[in-house]
């Protein structure tokens, strides 16, 4: 058989699974378009997010694609053989279709009869089960994975292992099949215990391929098993099977139960050239041979910092592809770190001259054919890198130097980086990174300082965004700001009634009424709406005072739970209303928004008005529509 390149493993991949009835999904972008709580696409799943949680996808229920995916927090571990913050996630789902039966079995045979990787090397790990959570051991997919494996006369031997702890203490042990707690439950947000309400999850079942030729590594724990970070085991994919829903109260079904598969295109690839080092594969080994032509070195002594490069310019090229540009804030600043990053490592091999537009080039080249939005861009995407390179050159000389002057007494205190943040354009990690190679300390209290000197620059700079907030709303009479505060009790009273599944879609105020959108896949029943008035009603009449701060997007949205809108998008920092009883701590009602309202709620029911529902209704497939009045 012969060894198939990584793009040739892409295609079949698509095509194996069309023939399975699959549509396929062009990739989204690495900026989400529907997620302010995160800043890149970092799995597949996270652009059909609405359709998981239960709402019907426009192309059905088998959905197939290859996603680019940025994990940032992946950055300081870029330079081992399989880590890279840049990735194409192959992905298949079923949405409420099939299950774990067709999704190993295809899974399997995906990789073995048309990939071609040796099943004597393939390893499988399966969920534990938790007791205290009440969610069982998965022994449904072992059995499936028991089968396949007796099939081609491996033993399926099963092995508990618990954590990657114990199992570093007790090894493989000959298994081939292995149970562990948290390491085989997915979320956006890690473990089953660390999920916020309204998030989706799910035992997984992920596969391993063996690399025999690497030898384990007793610093990652005595012995070597399938999640050992000494990189002989290497996790090619992993199928979770999404069925659970977090609530205030534990964890309910979710209306459907859904697959989603992600494997790692580039891992793939190197399983199928049966070399651990993922950096030898066809998307990748051309950037390495140029910076070889370039620096007059070779990767087998340059290895880490040639990873480094790599990795970094092909994700910094990928986040030109998709509109990003560097700056100082969000993912402009992760974009601008990965390219300083690759030009401090460049400086490790020697190369000191603008060598960033060749590099990119070639990484054009790799891509431009099966990306046509690659070839379409070529020369603005190098334009925006090599301009990027220009500007840090320029600036990096100047702070070595400073940094030379600040540093002079042996630690770096906070204001020193500020001041090499701010006039020398030295992203923070880069300051530490330079202390840590010049042996010097940070002050203890660096952080306070630069954070403190960070928020008064912002203070300064912030006077003419001011007043410029706009809400959803036609104009700003009295009555508009009732019916926009009834909005938010609605909101919330329908979640306090249908639970946290319910996310506002869409709202609309005129003169007269107020109308709501949100998802939620039943028609509700008049016990519902009625139980839905009541609530508001009484919120209402309780007299909750409204008003408002501002705080950083993250805080408001994670921490504080403030509820948004999907589709929305925010910046750095957002106007957060609350309504909350009088003497009270603790909100009623906590959301995102530009304002304005009215200063307490009584003020709806001036001239003995009530808040009533007159109409529920479909929107759209998953979405429901309330039309409701002040009367
Ligand atoms: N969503 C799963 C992952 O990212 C497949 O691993």
């Amino acid at each position: 058989m012969k060894t198939m390149n990584a793009q040739q493993i892409r295609q079949a991949y698509l095509d194996f699974f069309v023939q399975k009835q699959h549509l396929v999904l062009p990739r989204a972008l690495l900026v989400p378009q529907d997620d302010p709580t995160t800043l890149f696409t970092g799995s597949g799943m996270q652009p059909l997010l609405p359709y998981l949680l239960g709402q019907e996808h426009p192309l059905g229920s088998r959905l197939v694609d290859s996603q680019t995916c940025i994990r940032a927090q992946d950055i300081e571990e870029v330079g081992d053989n399989r880590h890279t913050t840049f990735f194409e996630m192959l992905g298949n789902w079923s949405l409420g279709d099939y299950f774990k039966q067709e999704q190993i079995q295809w899974l399997w045979e995906f990789l073995t009869t048309i990939v071609g990787l040796d099943p004597q090397r393939i390893y499988v790990s399966c969920y534990l089960g938790n007791k205290s959570l009440n969610i069982p051991k998965d022994i449904q997919s072992a059995a499936i994975w028991a089968d396949i494996f007796k099939k081609s006369a491996i033993d399926p031997v099963e092995i508990d292992l618990d954590t990657p702890e114990l199992g570093g203490q007790l090894g493989d042990q000959h298994g081939r099949i292995f149970f562990y707690s948290d390491k085989n439950w997915w979320s956006r947000s890690g473990s089953a215990s660390n999920m916020p309400d309204g998030e989706p999850g799910g035992p997984d079942t992920e596969l391993f391929y063996l690399f025999p030729q690497v030898k384990h590594d007793i610093k990652y724990g005595k012995y070597c098993h399938v999640n050992c970070d000494c990189g002989r085991y290497i996790e090619l994919g992993n199928c979770v099977f999404m069925e659970y829903l977090k609530t205030a109260k534990g964890f309910s079904k979710l209306p459907k139960r859904n697959v989603d598969y992600g494997g790692g295109l580039e891992r793939i690839a190197a399983a199928a050239l049966d070399d651990p080092d993922v950096f030898k594969i066809s998307l990748m080994w051309p950037i390495v041979n140029i910076l070889e032509q370039i620096s007059g070195r070779r990767y087998a002594s340059q290895t880490n910092s040639m990873r480094v490069i790599t990795d970094h310019l092909r994700a910094a090229t990928f986040l030109a592809i998709d509109g990003v540009i560097p700056s100082n804030k969000e993912q402009g600043y992760v974009m601008r770190r990965l390219i300083r990053r690759a030009i401090r490592y460049a400086f490790d091999l020697g190369i000191e001259q603008n060598f960033i537009g060749e590099v990119v080039s070639i990484i054009a080249d790799i891509y431009h054919q099966d990306f046509p939005e690659v070839a379409k861009n070529r020369d603005k995407i190098i334009e925006i890198l090599v301009r990027e390179e220009k500007i840090f050159r320029q600036t990096l000389r100047k702070g070595l130097k400073q940094m030379d002057k600040l540093s002079s007494q042996g630690n770096l205190t906070g204001e020193a980086i500020f001041t090499l943040y701010d006039t020398y354009g030295f992203p923070v990690e880069l300051s530490s990174e330079e202390a840590f190679k010049r042996g010097l300390e940070l002050d203890s209290n660096w952080r306070e300082v630069f954070n403190s000197k960070m928020a008064n620059q912002r203070k300064l700079s912030q006077t003419a965004a001011k007043g410029t907030f706009k809400g959803g709303l036609g104009g700003h009479s009295d009555i508009h700001k009732k019916y926009h505060t009834a909005t938010h009790l609605l909101y919330k009273a329908l979640r306090d009634t249908l639970g946290d599944m319910v996310v506002q879609h869409g709202s609309n105020i005129t003169e007269e009424r107020l109308r709501f959108d949100f998802s939620y896949p039943h028609k509700l029943t008049n016990e519902q709406i009625k139980e839905v008035e009541d609530i508001v009603n009484k919120q209402i009449s309780r007299d909750l005072v409204v008003s408002w701060s501002e705080y950083p997007t993250e805080k408001a949205l994670k921490q504080m739970g403030a509820l948004g809108a999907f589709g929305d998008r925010y910046g750095d920092k957002v106007k957060v209303y609350s309504m909350t009883p009088k003497n009270a701590k603790k909100p009623y009602s906590l959301e995102v928004c530009g304002g304005p309202h009215v200063e307490h709620t009584n003020q709806l029911a001036e001239g003995n008005k009530r808040f009533h529902i007159i109409k529920e209704e479909s929107s759209s497939a998953g979405i429901r529509r309330i039309r409701a009045v002040l009367k």
